[in-house]
């Protein structure tokens, strides 16, 4: 997409829905808000209850041969669970414990990173995914620059069929952080307001699960299992 188009795109749909968040910030080195210790150290907490969520809509597919990005990998139960199917499971979080943690398990194509998902740049060794999940991808946000940054990353890092992951209680959840803003509580419309800045439509596949589509995806494309096996 042309950058200027986006660009203006990206004025309308922030001074219509998003003015009263930050432009800028000054967190380049560590941008986000991750000063509550809770938030961003889960390596030994339980699946959040939206993270789980996504995991039983995924369970409903076959994603044999599948790339998955997972942004956020907490106890890393995600690849557990997942990575005899898929092909490769890369894992972001900004943890070293959790990151310690999920190699810890040693599942041959799980790879968690620690890498800052507002930070701007490529997404690592893999650089296209089927499926990017993050049930939190507004919980932790700084301003606008950085947030865009993730976006940005996520629409460019997915394949023409593929989309992005989220949960509604996860993306409408903000950190507790007083430097907070409470508007990084994002509703459907929000995110599928920023789905559109970067040519991504939104969809909702069940009432908490909140998807936006690359342009050649529809949701089926992800082969329900049931297809073929007998009634
Ligand atoms: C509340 S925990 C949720 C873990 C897991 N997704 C779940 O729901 O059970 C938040 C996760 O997001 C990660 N995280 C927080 N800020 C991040 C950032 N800026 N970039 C990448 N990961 C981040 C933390 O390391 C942690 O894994």
């Amino acid at each position: 997409m042309c950058a200027t188009f986006l660009e203006t795109r990206l004025d309308a749909v922030w001074q219509e829905r998003f003015a009263a968040l930050p432009m800028k910030c000054e967190r380049d080195a560590n941008p986000g808000i991750d000063e509550v210790e809770e938030w961003r150290e889960w390596s030994h907490r339980e699946t959040t209850p939206d993270q789980e969520r996504i995991e039983e809509y995924l369970d409903t597919f076959d994603v044999t041969g599948l790339s998955i990005l997972h942004v956020g990998v907490g106890n890393s139960q995600f690849a557990a669970r997942f990575s005899h199917r898929a092909k490769l499971i890369v894992g972001f979080t900004i943890s070293p414990l959790e990151a310690q943690q999920g190699e810890r398990l040693k599942l041959a194509n799980y790879r968690p990173i620690v890498r800052n998902k507002y930070s701007p740049g490529p997404l690592g060794e893999q650089e296209h995914f089927d499926i990017v999940i993050d049930n939190n991808p507004t919980t932790f946000g700084c301003c606008r620059r950085h947030f865009i940054n993730m976006m940005a990353s996520y629409a460019a890092c997915i394949q023409p069929n593929g989309m992005v992951l989220t949960d509604r209680v996860g993306l409408g959840w903000v950190v507790s952080a007083p430097e907070a803003n409470p508007r990084w509580s994002f509703d459907f419309d929000d995110w599928a307001a920023m789905g559109g800045v970067f040519g991504l439509r939104a969809a909702r596949p069940t009432e908490y699960l909140y998807a936006l589509l690359a342009r050649a995806s529809c949701v089926p494309d992800l082969r329900p299992q049931t297809e073929g096996r007998p009634a």
